[in-house]
């Protein structure tokens, strides 16, 4: 990826208007790679190439889901604008989908064996289940990561001190040598980073749950069949949970101090228990793998009007990414 940023910099060295696109594509490519094990090639995708139209489905499901669920159903009645474009982004996600549940039965088929997490999934579970679950990666996998990522890059741009700090860390631990498996776990600081990131600026800000059994939920009695909503931006953002709550502060993840530590589920950006963010481990290793890159190559810098955060569905800077990168 940093490599493809050198080449998009504009004349001030600063990443492009279109920079959150950019991190789009390398989301579906590392998607690619660890569901596929496919290079994808999206860098060079066109914009009417296989990878561009599901990147723009994907966008097209999330802005419009949210209107057609929560919004009066007028598309119950008659097909509106919005829900013919969701039912065609939904049409683009699962061809795109069956496509590569094909391409890996003929695999399997050629070499007898499974190289990839979808061969895998086609051989346990069968075809149908494994387009499934393809269908939710694709459909989950994109924005959020690649969200995420742009709001980590913005604010660490903000913080020079915190990204001396992180280059220190990451140079100690890889000694100008490329990144292995299990390099992250000697990168405490660089986790922590990440954390109060998600802490402060949750690219999910809740999540729900439909209650199936009645439950008292701080001396409430909340009947069985409601639906609650775990905040995590409200519950992240709050003194009550977080000591100076609104302070930056990646430390407090790896302080032992019994005032400052929170309560271990004060923050939870990939939810709790069964039904938690299955893709959690992938996020967390491509999110760690980019920010480790981007560290070791550039020093960050962001010369503009502060960005506000807007929720578009995920919960992300609102305006171009423009962050001047200093090659190191
Ligand atoms: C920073 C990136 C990500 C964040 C913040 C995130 C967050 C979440 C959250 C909050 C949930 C709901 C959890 C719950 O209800 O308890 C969820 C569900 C899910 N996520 Fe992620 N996610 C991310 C990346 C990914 C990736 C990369 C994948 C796939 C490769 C993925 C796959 C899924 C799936 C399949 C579910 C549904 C699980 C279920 O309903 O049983 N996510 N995610």
């Amino acid at each position: 990826m940093f490599s493809r940023v050198r080449q998009i910099r504009d004349e001030n060295s600063e990443t492009p208007g279109d920079f959150l696109n950019e991190v789009h594509k390398w989301s579906l490519e590392s998607l690619g790679l660890i569901a596929l094990d496919t290079r994808l090639n999206c860098f060079d995708a066109s914009e009417d190439s296989e990878s561009m139209r599901l990147i723009h489905a994907v966008q097209t499901f999330f802005l419009s889901v949210g209107e057609l669920e929560l919004r009066a159903p007028w598309w119950r009645i008659y097909p509106t604008k919005m829900f013919r474009q969701y039912v065609e982004a939904l049409d683009t996600i699962l061809s795109v989908t069956l496509s590569h549940v094909e391409k890996a039965l003929k695999e399997i088929e050629a070499n007898g064996g499974s190289k990839s997490l979808l061969q895998d999934l086609v051989t346990a579970a069968g075809p149908r289940v494994a387009a499934v679950a393809a269908l939710d990666l694709f459909l989950v996998g994109i924005d959020t990561t690649s969200n995420a990522v742009a709001s980590i890059l913005y604010q660490l741009s903000l913080r020079p001190s915190i990204q001396e700090r992180l280059y220190e860390e990451i140079t100690k631990v890889l000694q100008n040598r490329p990144m292995k498996p299990g390099d992250v776990n000697q990168m405490p600081y660089l986790k922590a980073c990440v954390k109060e990131v998600m802490r402060m600026y949750p690219v999910v800000i809740g999540n729900g749950r439909q209650l199936t059994k009645d439950t008292v939920i701080c001396g409430y009695n909340i009947p069985k069949g409601t639906q609650v909503i775990f905040q995590h931006y409200v519950m992240g953002n709050s003194d009550d949970y977080f000591y100076n709550a609104s302070e930056f502060k990646p430390e407090r993840w790896m302080t032992r101090s019994p005032a400052q530590k929170h309560h271990a589920f004060a923050s939870l950006p990939f939810g709790y228990g069964k039904r938690m963010c299955l893709g959690r481990r992938f996020a967390e290793l491509e999110i760690h793998t980019v920010i480790c890159k981007m560290i070791q190559a550039f020093k960050m810098e962001y010369n503009h009007e502060p960005m506000d955060y807007h929720i578009h569905p995920m919960y992300t800077p609102n305006g171009p990414i423009r962050i001047k990168l200093t090659d190191r």
